[in-house]
């Protein structure tokens, strides 16, 4: 495909959001195509639907391969609708979360299975995978406790009310993904201040973009 898919990954309030808002108008700024940022469920409406059975608290009785087969569902979709189309257009598309996210929180969080759960978003990604993947890195209390400090503006959802052990449980599978795959995935070190985490991201990029980068 003509355009470049790279993802953001990490625990939840490693920074991905703060590091992309930050980061899109620099990196706009040096390239002469279109960057497309996008999160899942990526503003298509069947996956915003699957989204909200997923995170509705409401939804205690809800299984564990459940989950894991409707967030494949949900980005099923919004790679259908958004990325695919994006890409075969030239676009360089930065999706805020993908494929790791399901391994570590459903394969290693809930304890379904790493290999399980790539096997079968493989089958819904046809196994497009992105060039690049920045892990931002934090250690799980660190990600928790920036979100706790910020709690106001942000209600608890389901996957909010998991145990340490569980969020523990994410970050070793990120840094399992990140040993296995070392070309695809760059770790980030997230602990630093934003504005260094936004300057070691727009680093890796130019990396991988360097042939459209302009000075
Ligand atoms: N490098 C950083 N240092 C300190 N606080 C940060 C940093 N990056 C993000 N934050 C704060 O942590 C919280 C979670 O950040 P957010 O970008 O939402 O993380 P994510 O999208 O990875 O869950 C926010 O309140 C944000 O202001
Ligand atoms: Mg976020």
């Amino acid at each position: 495909m003509a355009g470049t898919f790279i993802t953001f990954e990490g625990p939840d309030g490693a920074g991905k959001t703060s590091v992309l808002a930050a980061l899109m108008p620099k990196l706009q700024a040096h390239l002469a195509k279109p960057v497309r940022l996008t999160r899942e469920p990526g503003g298509a409406k069947l996956s915003e639907a699957i989204r909200e059975l997923i995170l509705d608290p409401a939804n205690t009785e809800m299984d564990a391969r459940t989950e894991a087969l409707l967030y494949a569902a949900s980005r099923r979709q919004h790679l259908a609708e958004v990325i695919r189309p994006a890409l075969e257009a030239g676009e360089v598309v930065i999706c805020d979360r993908f494929v790791d996210s399901s391994v570590a929180y459903q394969g290693a969080g809930r304890q379904i299975g790493e290999d399980a759960v790539l096997a079968m978003n493989q089958f819904a990604t046809e196994g497009l995978t992105p060039v690049r993947t920045l892990y931002l890195d934090v250690p799980s209390q660190v990600g928790l406790a920036r979100i706790e400090a910020h709690r106001q503006d942000r209600q608890y959802d389901r996957l909010d009310r998991e145990s340490i052990a569980f969020h523990q449980r994410v970050r070793g599978a990120y840094l399992r993904l990140a040993e296995r795959e070392p070309e695809r995935i760059v770790t980030i070190d997230a602990t630093k201040p934003l504005a260094q985490v936004v300057s070691d991201c727009l680093g890796t990029l130019h990396t991988v973009l360097s042939a459209s980068w302009l000075a």
